[in-house]
């Protein structure tokens, strides 16, 4: 193992990028973290704060042993600054400057882009752990539970990430930035978070699952574009972030496909086919699966909107600028300059779905959108089998890409969830089948009631298959009673 992937603990942010011989920092990081903590400490209820929490933290950043785990209290937990290895002569992969060695400072002319950027994508870390600050009252297990704070504390770890990169190479007004990212705050009146997913609620662990599997995962393609950044240290950030994200989708897989679960077996149990006979399914203590879906309706086109507009000269300026890439860019075969590419977008003509093929250089986002729903369509399909094995007819299914829009040639459209545009009765009549009701809302809020025991579930969740870090299934992931 070589000294970059071993992370050094002699200062206050542990770290693999030598804070200890850079003074100013330093200095400027551990200015920033008292505000930090006092963030964590107000955001989380206190009796969590105080209990031992079965998690991993980073040690490394080799990829086959980067974590340990261990009962951390989470206030305690240590939040570093780490990046991947460099790469030896890394290039920049694309864009006008593809060929040239990636830059280690940021260049003058591209530095208020960049840090919008970062910005952007700092933004959304804390956002997310305020959105689920509520959601340890009522966790279905203390297994769940756990995953809910190793997510959490790594979205803080993901939040220092941003900050130092700020810090390091963005003088005052990075400063400025770092400050106001902890300002900010998830569904504020006065100072809202900047993108519009991550002022929504998730008030129930059902939503939880689902922003992890589907909004996590724009995460995912935003920082895989970021880890493709012709500004290196910005690409070492991001694919050590990638690490680290994986966990966040699996949580939400694997947790929509135990709800799935379960609800097919109470269903089975009672000799209940049809999916549609909700009244009967739910005296039963589950989610229907219609209602499911109109989770799923929901989380998908909200992350949909994540990814801006279809046809984008910024996103065009980035891409030429060399300092965002495609999804895979080093994989991609053709000139990774696109001056000549076409790339085929949706619009909207008379009312009517067209597609049309436009400069691919300006259709980066539209790129990015189309490699995130087939990555989506993956754990779909996987969901399907479960449904499947139980036998039972119902398919969950990716909505249309025009449903529900707020962003985009769809944003503010009647499309139903097919991708047919509907007159404004036949909408609103059509809506409480496609998404979430308010009594769907308050029928899930019902089944919202913790289960602290170690080794058992809520009535609605199934146990998960694997456990975390090889523990017995009735292994004590939060210990509530120690405190
Ligand atoms: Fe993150
Ligand atoms: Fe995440």
């Amino acid at each position: 193992m070589s000294a970059i992937e071993n992370v050094s603990y002699d200062t206050l942010i542990p770290n693999n990028v030598g804070l200890s011989s850079d003074r100013r920092v330093l200095k400027a990081l551990e200015k920033w973290h008292p505000g930090y903590i006092n963030w964590w400490n107000e955001l989380i209820p206190q009796k969590f704060q105080r209990s031992p929490v079965y998690l991993r933290t980073a040690v490394s950043v080799d990829p086959k042993g980067w974590a340990k785990f261990d009962y951390v209290k989470m206030p305690e937990y240590r939040w570093g600054v780490l990046l991947a290895p460099q790469v030896e002569g890394r290039k920049i992969p694309c864009g006008e400057h593809a060929g040239e060695p990636a830059w280690q400072e940021v260049p003058g002319e591209y530095r208020a882009l960049m840090r919008r950027l970062i910005v952007i994508q700092g933004d959304t870390e804390p956002a997310s752990v305020e959105q689920q600050k509520h959601l340890a009252l009522t966790a279905p297990s203390l297994y769940d539970m756990r995953n809910l704070f190793q997510i959490n504390v790594e979205e803080g770890r993901h939040l220092w990430a941003m900050v130092y990169l700020l810090h390091k190479y963005f003088g005052a007004d990075g400063r400025d930035e770092a400050d106001d990212l902890l300002r900010r705050s998830s569904g504020s009146e006065e100072a809202p978070r900047m993108l519009g997913a991550f002022n929504e609620a998730t008030p129930d662990w059902l939503s939880f699952f689902m922003f992890t599997y589907f909004t996590d995962r724009d995460g995912k393609m935003q920082l895989e574009s970021l880890a493709q950044s012709g500004f290196d240290p910005l690409s070492r950030t991001c694919r050590f972030m990638l690490t680290e994200e994986a966990h966040h989708m699996f949580v939400g897989e694997t947790g929509v496909g135990r709800i799935i679960e379960r609800t097919c077996e109470a269903m089975k149990a009672a000799g209940i086919d049809d999916p549609y006979d909700i009244e009967r399914i739910r005296k039963l203590g589950v989610i229907d699966l219609p209602t499911i879906q109109k989770k799923l309706n929901l989380h998908y086109t909200l992350s949909l909107d994540l990814f801006g507009q279809e046809v984008s000269t910024n996103a065009a300026n980035a891409f030429n600028a060399g300092i965002k890439g495609r999804y895979m860019e080093t994989r991609i075969d053709d000139d990774h300059k696109l001056n000549h590419a076409t790339y085929r977008v949706a619009g909207l003509e008379n009312g009517h779905i067209v597609y049309r093929d436009v400069p691919a250089l300006t259709a980066i986002n539209m790129r990015l959108r189309d490699d995130y729903s087939k990555d989506a369509a993956g754990g779909v399909g996987r969901w399907n089998k479960i449904i499947e094995k139980a036998g039972i007819k119902f398919e969950m299914k990716l909505p249309h890409e025009a449903f529900n829009r707020k962003i985009g040639v769809f944003a503010n459209q009647q499309f139903d969830i097919d991708g047919k545009l509907v007159d404004g009765a036949t909408y609103d009549r059509g809506l409480k089948d496609w998404l979430p009701t308010h009594a769907d809302g308050e029928y899930i809020q019902s089944l919202m009631k913790p289960n602290y025991e170690a080794g058992q579930y809520a009535s609605w969740i199934a146990a998960p298959k694997v456990s975390i870090d090889n523990k017995p299934g009735d292994f004590e992931y939060v210990k509530l009673h120690m405190t």
